[in-house]
């Protein structure tokens, strides 16, 4: 199993609940260094591996695919995302750099991590690889409210590209999924502004793993939230 961006929040929950399964983790950060929470949880659990990677560095992400060349790796999770700067999405604000930096990360970066780590996945025996949404990239669900332009983009983005990489795989065996957290207490939604409050990353990530564990080819074809439900496109 494969998780980017696990030194807090969702990401974090998942090597959590994982590791106590008993699955071997890479767990991968942007600066191991400043990863307390990851290191404590790993502490004195061999089947956590923890990896440096910041999913927008190209070679970063060539090098650990080479690190673990011939290794089968049975799922992986583009968890890694980005609010990006609120104000910067906004229009009358609109900033360039902040909108390219957002998609970078959330839709080149987990497309990027998913293509280079393909011959792991095909060397396993599962062979899952999930991006992970947002309601915010739901064009269905974007008449409620605005902002977020860069955020948004980035998901529906992400969920178009994995459509499209389903399509690509699928013959090979390896499924592309689509998922959804739902709405998270984590440093993202605090930033975020939105009112009310979220559920807990455990809620969240428990029921996220169930929808890993019964995605089958055919519900592959949707984005499935933390609680089966389907956020439309
Ligand atoms: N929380 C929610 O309500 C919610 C709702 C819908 C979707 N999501 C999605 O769920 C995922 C996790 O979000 P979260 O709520 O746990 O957010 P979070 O607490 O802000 O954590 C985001 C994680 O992604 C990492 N990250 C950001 N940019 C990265 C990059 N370029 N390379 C590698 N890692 C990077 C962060 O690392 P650093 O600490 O180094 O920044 C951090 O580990 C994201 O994809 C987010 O869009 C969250």
């Amino acid at each position: 199993m494969l998780i980017t961006g696990t030194n807090r929040g969702i990401g974090l929950e998942f090597v959590r609940q994982y590791a106590a399964q008993g699955w071997t983790v890479i767990a991968t950060v942007r600066n191991p260094a400043v990863a307390a929470e990851l290191a404590a949880v790993a502490a004195g659990q061999p089947n956590i591996r923890i990896e440096k990677l910041d999913v927008t560095n190209v070679a970063a992400i060539d090098a650990l695919a080479a690190k673990y060349r011939g290794q089968a790796i049975d799922v992986i999770i583009n968890n890694a995302g980005t609010l990006g700067d609120v104000p910067k999405q906004k229009i009358g604000s609109l900033d360039q750099a902040e909108f390219l930096a957002v998609i970078n990360a959330n839709t080149f970066g987990a497309l990027k991590v998913s293509e280079a780590f393909k011959s792991h996945l095909l060397a396993g025996k599962t062979r899952k690889v999930f991006g992970m949404s947002s309601g915010l990239g739901s064009s269905a669900q974007t008449a409620r409210r605005g902002d977020f332009y860069g955020y948004r983009a980035s998901k529906a983005a992400l969920n178009v590209s994995f459509r499209a990489l389903a399509a690509d795989w699928r013959a090979e065996g390896i499924m592309v999924g689509i998922i959804a957290p739902g709405m998270v207490e984590t440093d993202l939604l605090r930033a975020s502004g939105f009112p009310g409050r979220g559920i807990t990353v455990e809620q969240s990530v428990r029921g996220m793993i169930q929808v890993i564990e019964r995605m089958t080819f055919e519900s592959s074809d949707k984005v499935v939230n933390y609680d089966g439900s389907v956020i439309p496109y």
